[in-house]
C-alpha cells in the first residue's frame, strides 16, 4: 500500500449508492443533511469516527459535489508517513533542502491546487507541521522544506479523526488555534452498532457486490446468522463487516463467521484475578460457565446447519432448555419474539426454526 495515494478523479460509479450509504438512521440522515449544505461552500470539514464508519466516502462525496469535482481529489493518510517525512510529503521540498533532496518536488499540498485536500488521521500529525497546516488555513500560503519563499496554493481542506480531538488539545498534543479552523464543521459518523436497522441493506449490498466480483454464489447468510450480527458491537464498523461477507462470500461457510463474532471462552476462563480486591467465586464461575456454554450452543447449531432439535439431541439437552438458553443469549430464542428488522431478514434455512416444541 503506497503511505500517500496519487491524486486521482474520484469516481462516483464506485462508491456505494446513496442509499446504502446513509441507511435510515437519524444519526445519518443528520451526516447526510450536514454535508448537503456545506459541500458548496470553502469551510473547512471535520470527520469524525471510528475506524471503519465512512469517513473517507463522506470526504469524498463531499469532494464529488462541490465546485471542485474536476480538479484533483488528493488523500493523505497522516499516521501512515513516518514523522521526518510528513512535512515534506505534504509541502514538498527544495532541491538541496537536505541529503538526497537532488530535485524539486512538489508536496501533497500543491498537487491538491484547486481541488480537495484530504487529511486521514489528522490527530497523529506533528505539532511542527500543525503549524504549517494552520498558516495553510489562514492565508492559503506555505513554504517547501528548503524553500526561500512562500507558495500560494488554493485548496478546500477535508480532515478525518477518529479519536476525540478535543481530548488531543486537552493534552497539548493538538493545537488549539488549528483545532477550531479544522472543525468549522464536524461531520459526525455513528458506530454500526448504533445503526443496526442499516445492517440487512449493507450485507445486500456488500453480498451481492462480491458475488459478483468474486463470480460466486453463496447461499444467503441464515437468519440465525444475521440475529448474531445484529447483536455484535462491530468494532472494525462498516469495514468489519465487508470483509467478513467477502469472506463468506470466498468460502461459503458460516464458520469464520461465528469465531469472529462470539467471543472465545477461553479468554474468560481463567484463574488470574486481582487480589487486590474481593471478588465474588460465583459471579465469575457463572459467568465462565455462560461463555462456555454460549459458544458452545453455537457452534454446535451452526454445525447442525441452525437447526435446533438436531443440536439439542447432540448437546444431550432437551429442546426446551435449548431454547431457554437462547433466549437468555439473546440468540432470537422465543418464537414469539420479533423485531422490526425481520421483515428485511432472509428467509429462514429449510429446518430451521419451525419445529414444535417438545421437552
Ligand atoms: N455507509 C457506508 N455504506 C457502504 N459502505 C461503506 C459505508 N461506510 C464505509 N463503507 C465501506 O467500508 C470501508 C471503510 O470505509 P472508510 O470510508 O474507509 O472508513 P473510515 O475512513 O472511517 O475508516 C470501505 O470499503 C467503504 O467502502
Ligand atoms: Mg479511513
Amino acid at each position: 500500500m503506497p503511505l500517500v495515494s496519487q491524486s486521482e478523479i474520484v469516481d462516483l460509479r464506485e462508491m456505494p449508492p446513496m442509499e446504502v450509504i446513509f441507511g435510515r438512521s437519524a444519526k445519518m440522515a443528520l451526516a447526510h443533511e450536514k454535508l448537503e449544505r456545506v459541500a458548496g461552500t470553502e469551510v473547512p470539514v471535520l470527520i469524525q469516527g471510528e475506524s471503519g464508519t465512512g469517513k473517507e466516502i463522506m470526504a469524498k462525496l463531499l469532494h464529488v459535489s462541490s465546485r471542485r469535482s474536476n480538479a484533483s481529489w488528493v488523500k493523505v493518510t497522516c499516521q501512515a508517513i513516518p514523522l521526518p517525512l510528513i512535512e515534506s510529503e505534504l509541502f514538498g521540498y527544495e532541491r538541496g533542502a537536505f541529503t538526497g533532496a537532488h530535485a524539486t518536488k512538489r508536496g501533497r499540498v500543491e498537487l491538491a491546487h484547486e481541488g480537495t485536500l484530504f487529511l486521514d488521521e489528522v490527530g497523529s500529525l506533528d505539532i511542527a507541521v500543525q503549524a504549517k497546516l494552520l498558516q495553510l488555513l489562514q492565508d492559503g500560503s506555505f513554504m517547501r522544506v528548503g524553500a526561500q519563499d512562500a507558495r500560494q496554493v488554493d485548496t478546500r481542506l477535508v480532515t478525518a479523526a477518529r479519536g476525540d480531538l478535543r481530548e488531543q488539545v486537552d493534552a497539548g498534543s493538538f493545537r488549539l488555534d488549528l483545532y477550531y479552523r479544522i472543525n468549522a464543521v464536524t461531520i459526525d459518523l455513528p458506530p454500526l452498532r448504533h445503526r443496526i436497522a442499516d445492517l440487512p441493506m449493507l450485507v445486500d449490498y456488500f453480498f451481492a457486490m462480491y458475488a459478483k466480483e468474486l463470480q460466486q454464489t453463496p447461499k444467503p447468510l441464515s437468519r440465525e446468522m444475521m440475529r448474531i450480527m445484529e447483536r455484535y458491537h462491530w468494532p472494525g464498523n462498516i469495514r468489519q463487516l465487508e470483509n467478513m461477507v467477502r469472506n463468506y462470500v470466498l468460502i461459503g461457510s458460516e464458520d469464520a463467521l461465528v469465531s469472529e463474532m462470539v467471543p472465545s471462552a477461553q479468554a474468560r476462563l481463567t484463574t488470574e484475578i486481582d487480589l487486590a480486591t474481593p471478588i465474588s467465586l460465583k459471579a465469575i464461575t457463572r459467568a465462565a460457565t455462560q461463555d462456555l456454554e454460549r459458544e458452545i450452543i453455537l457452534r454446535v447449531l451452526q454445525a447442525n446447519g441452525w437447526n435446533r432439535s438436531k443440536a439439542a439431541k447432540w448437546l444431550k439437552i432437551s429442546y426446551r432448555s435449548l431454547l431457554y438458553k437462547l433466549q437468555e443469549f439473546r440468540i432470537g430464542g422465543a418464537d414469539g419474539e420479533t423485531k422490526p428488522e425481520d421483515t428485511m431478514l432472509q428467509s429462514e434455512p429449510a429446518g430451521g426454526m419451525e419445529e414444535p416444541a417438545h421437552s
